[in-house]
Formats: C-alpha cells, sequence, structure tokens
C-alpha cells in the first residue's frame, strides 16, 4: 500500500541505525538543526574489535525511544509539531535498519504523517548541505565510510553516476582492520590518525594500487596485508607502532587525494564534496585541500559531527526527499542490506 502526503513538510525527525550508531534530530525549513541527539555504541563493541550485529540491534531497541523523547524535549518541540519522519533503509547492517525503520513507521502511523526511508550514503553527501555555503550542483563527489568507498558524479538532488570505487575494502575498513593488527583498538581512523601526528610517515613504503592515469576505482586489501607483513617483521616498538600508522594514513590519503583530483579533471568539475567517516581525517582535508587550492577548485565537507553516522543527515535528507513531488512512502517495513546508489 502507498501513501502520498498533501501536508507541507517543514520539520523532520530523521532517525539513523544503519550500523553501530543510534542517532536523531530534528531538521526544520526554516531554522536548520534544531536538536541532534548520538548514542555510540562503542562500549558494547569494543571487547570484539568491531561490530557485531545482532548487538548492535539490540542496542538501538535500547536507545531508540528514549532518544527520539530526548531530541523532541531538546527543540523544544510536541510529537505533533512533526510533518514527517525519516529513517535510514540501507544499506547497512539489516536487523539495525529494522529497528529504526519499524519505530519510523509506528510513530508516523500514529501521529498521521508520513515516513520515508533513505539512502544512507546519500544522507551522507547531503550532510554537506548542513553547511554555509552548500555545493552547487553539479559536484563530485568522494564518499569515504567504514563500508563504502565511491567517486561519484551528482548531476541534481537524487542523480548520481558512479565514477569509480573501490573493488575490495572501503578506506574505512582499512583503517579499522591495520588497527586492530596494531593493537589499536575500534574504531581505528580516530586511533591510527592521532597515533600518526607522532610517526614518520615515510619509513614503511605501502602499496598505492591502480595508480595508473584513469583509473577512478580503488583497492585497500593489499594495503591492510601490506601493513600485517612490516609489523611482522619489525621489533614492535612505539615507535615501529607510530611510524606505521603514519604510514598507512599517508597511502590511503594519497590514494583518495589523487583519485578524487582526477575524477574533477575527468569530469570537468571544480567542486568536489568529501563526506562519511574518513573525511572527518584531517590529512585528507588537508592534502584536498592543497589540491584544490593549486587547481583552482572548491572544497566542500561537513562539520566533523557530521561526516560520521548521525540523525541530522538523515533529517535533511528526508526533507529534501519529501520536497520531490512524487514522494511516495510505502507503509511496508522496507530496508535494503545493500543498495547502488546509482540506483535513486
Ligand atoms: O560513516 P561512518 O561513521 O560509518 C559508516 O557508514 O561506515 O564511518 C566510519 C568509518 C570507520 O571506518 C572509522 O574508522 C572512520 O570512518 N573514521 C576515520 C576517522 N574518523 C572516523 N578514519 C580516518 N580518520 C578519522 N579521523
Ligand atoms: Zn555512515
Amino acid at each position: 500500500m502507498q501513501t502520498s502526503h498533501s501536508r507541507k513538510i517543514a520539520c523532520v525527525l530523521g532517525i539513523e541505525t544503519s550500523c553501530d550508531d543510534t542517532a536523531v534530530a530534528i531538521y526544520h525549513q526554516n531554522s536548520g538543526i534544531l536538536s541532534h541527539i548520538l548514542k555510540s555504541q562503542w562500549t558494547t563493541h569494543q571487547p570484539f574489535g568491531g561490530v557485531v550485529p545482532e548487538l548492535a540491534s539490540r542496542d538501538h531497541i535500547r536507545f531508540i525511544t528514549p532518544l527520539i523523547h530526548e531530541a523532541i524535549t531538546q527543540a523544544n518541540l510536541r510529537y505533533s509539531d512533526l510533518d514527517g519522519i525519516a529513517y535510514t533503509a540501507g544499506p547497512g547492517l539489516i536487523g539495525a535498519l529494522l529497528v529504526g525503520a519499524s519505530i519510523a513507521k509506528s510513530l508516523a502511523y500514529s501521529l498521521g504523517i508520513p515516513a520515508i526511508g533513505v539512502h544512507h550514503m546519500e544522507a551522507h553527501l547531503q550532510a554537506t548541505m548542513l553547511e554555509d555555503p552548500a555545493p552547487q550542483y553539479p559536484f563530485v563527489a568522494l564518499l569515504v565510510s567504514g563500508g563504502h568507498t565511491q567517486l561519484v558524479y551528482a548531476h541534481q538532488f537524487g542523480q548520481y553516476q558512479l565514477l569509480g570505487q573501490s573493488l575490495d575494502d572501503a578506506a574505512g575498513e582499512a583503517f579499522d582492520k591495520s588497527a586492530k593488527l596494531l593493537g589499536l583498538g575500534y574504531p581505528g581512523g580516530p586511533a591510527i590518525a592521532k597515533l600518526a601526528l607522532e610517526g614518520n610517515a615515510s619509513r614503511f613504503k605501502l602499496p598505492r594500487p591502480l595508480n595508473e592515469r584513469g583509473n577512478l576505482n580503488f583497492s585497500f586489501s593489499g594495503l591492510k596485508t601490506a601493513v600485517a607483513h612490516a609489523w611482522r617483521d619489525c621489533p614492535q616498538t612505539p615507535t615501529d607502532r607510530a611510524d606505521l600508522a603514519a604510514s598507512l594514513q599517508l597511502a590511503i590519503v594519497d590514494s583518495l587525494t589523487k583519485k578524487s583530483l582526477a575524477a574533477l579533471e575527468h569530469c570537468q568539475c571544480s567542486r568536489l564534496v568529501i563526506a562519511g567517516g574518513v573525511s572527518a581525517n584531517q590529512l585528507l582535508r588537508q592534502r584536498l585541500l592543497d589540491g584544490a587550492k593549486r587547481e583552482n577548485y572548491q572544497l566542500y565537507f561537513p562539520r566533523s559531527e557530521f561526516c560520521t553516522d548521525n540523525g541530522a543527515m538523515v533529517a535533511v535528507t528526508g526533507f529534501l526527499r519529501f520536497q520531490q513531488p512524487k514522494a511516495q512512502q510505502s507503509l511496508a517495513i522496507d530496508v535494503r542490506a545493500r543498495w547502488p546508489l546509482a540506483e535513486l
């Protein structure tokens, strides 16, 4: 069964439960983000060195209702002030997605307002629209998270063309897996970035695969293996660990920077958006800013707290989707573990 709304949608509650962060936010057309709250499940997953899907679903169930209530209270609103609800429908962990979808649909049904499912990577990308200035279309976007590494050409809202992507591990995964190898805990990206500040990035020569001109795909699984071998073959002192962290970060940032700039050239485009958890990385931002300055490109990225998973990106994407003339919402609980962005 499908419903389409007639009510003007100005105030949207966003719910994000695709992985290990339970996050909610409220976006208003006139005032922007009114509240945003995130409860990390870090302490649940930390002992396992990675996300345990079943535990993630259970934590989402425990956290989600109090978080929604807190977001409404912080924004100084009543439930009846909401015009619509957006939730992450995929890609992500299926059980975790189902928690967000179920609560969004039931709450929307009880309030008599529409609910809409949004694509997690589109939401990461649209987080940049919360900044001033926001990027104008068209632009090239580098989407880098724990599960995805993609270069896309954004023609307009909702129309994305895939230019290149990782053929194996995502950049965030390379950070996380290497951090685990080096005994740095989870999530690995911030831990590697912190330790890299003390290390010598030119000490270990790590691979930059698919480096030939014109190739916009990435590969990071060989890097993880190279880190494992380098770590096995050295005395494993604190200096070795810091040097390896710095060398790894540089190798990942080199690949991301080079291919992003090549994608801009390929598309004859001067605007680059970076988004997703890895876009919080300071070295990546600096390298891209340097490259953009040299070539006269403009670089856009979300504030740090909106780079990693958050509810604000879902709320704003839902708001934009609701403005589309044919925004339809099914009453079914529909989520997708896999969902190519280009299918939107
Ligand atoms: O977007 P996100 O929060 O979740 C997914 O959609 O996957 O991204 C999480 C990823 C993790 O792999 C984490 O290690 C990485 O983003 N990350 C970073 C940094 N902050 C988070 N990687 C490098 N440098 C950072 N500062
Ligand atoms: Zn994400």
